[in-house]
């Protein structure tokens, strides 16, 4: 889903992304057979975790329909889905009945002045907290949470944050402010690089190291000590990850992306609806995947470029 009710001004500014901002009409969109014949392939080619994202995916509607449709695909070892949370509470208990492994839910701040700044001013910080123990209570674990941590802008509230859910089965994970998009006026002294606030943090409540939990795994985790949960850092500008990076992304009018910081994706829409059979398209695939050479953020530090697609339409 290419929409969002939120204008976090990292991802979708409200400048930009105004009343009269052209989003894309349902008929462009995929619809959900689509997605999951796309996605059936792909998991025949090996994929075997699978993401739903934005924009923000609960305002889709029946989106519970979709995340049946992609359970019931052999192969598939984990379903998840990425959320601003506002809605999660009315739909946690449908998308565990349907199938979804677990919930990662974006949320940068735990100070409403901050929250509210950071979401561009049209969400109830209640909800989302609302959204979490639904999540919670419904069984989809791990809870996630993302927190986009930007210099002056809300790297002063982290320690709050982590107070409210040490201890509370919740992974929180902080990311580095990437220079996705062209939009969001990214400045490298906008990024904490994951060191220093993980110092930060260590000073308070000392950590110690976890072992990757896979192979391609964007976080580096870390364990509370004192044995209260698990935290997790990622690091694409200071740490790039590109070449363990095994993710593909498919906008909602089915362009296959092949890395966050790509200008064009390949479109798979005028495949399908051009009556491409199976084989063909498996093929198609294979092939766009063999000839992936992105590495952008390895390359960042030469030159930034201009022409990158947006996070709101690539999912995160
Ligand atoms: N840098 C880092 N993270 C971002 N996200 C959105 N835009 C950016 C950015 N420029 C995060 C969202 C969400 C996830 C999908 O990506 O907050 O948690
Ligand atoms: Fe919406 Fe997530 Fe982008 Fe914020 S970061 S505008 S919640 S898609």
């Amino acid at each position: 889903m290419d929409r969002c009710n939120f204008r976090c001004p990292y991802c979708m500014p409200a400048e930009v992304f105004h009343e009269r901002f052209r989003f894309l009409r349902s008929p462009e969109r995929l619809d959900f057979a689509e997605i999951t014949r796309l996605a059936g392939l792909l998991v025949e080619l090996g994929v075997t975790k699978l993401r739903i994202t934005g924009g923000e995916p609960l305002l889709r509607p029946a989106i519970s329909d979709l995340v049946a449709d992609l359970a019931t695909l052999p192969g598939v070892e984990d379903l998840a889905l990425t959320t601003n949370g506002v809605l999660l509470e009315q739909h946690a208990v449908a998308l565990k009945a349907a199938g979804l492994d677990r919930v990662t839910v974006s949320l940068d701040s735990l100070d409403p002045d901050v929250f509210a700044r950071m979401s561009g001013g049209r969400a109830q910080l209640d909800r989302v907290l609302a959204g979490i123990d639904a999540a919670l209570e419904a069984g989809l674990a791990p809870v996630k949470i993302n927190v986009v941590v930007q210099r002056g802008v809300n790297d002063h509230t982290v320690l709050d944050l982590l107070e409210h859910f040490r201890g509370r089965r919740v992974i929180v994970r902080f990311i580095e402010y990437m220079d996705v998009g062209t939009r969001n006026g990214w400045r490298l002294t906008d990024v904490v690089p994951s060191a220093e606030l993980r110092t930060r943090i260590h000073a308070r409540w000392p950590l110690e190291a976890l072992e990757a939990g896979y192979r391609g795994e964007v976080a580096r985790r870390w364990r509370f000590v004192d044995g209260e949960g698990e935290i997790g850092f990622i690091s694409s500008v200071s740490a790039p990850f590109c070449g363990d990076c095994s993710r593909a992304r498919l906008s909602s009018d089915g362009k296959l992306f092949t890395c966050l910081f790509a200008a064009e994706g390949a479109d798979l829409r005028a495949l399908l609806r051009g009556g491409m059979d199976d084989d063909a398209l498996r093929e198609r695939l294979a092939a766009l995947w063999r000839g992936r050479d992105d590495r952008y953020s390895e390359l960042r530090a030469r030159a930034t470029r201009d022409d990158k697609a947006e996070m709101f339409y690539l999912g995160g």
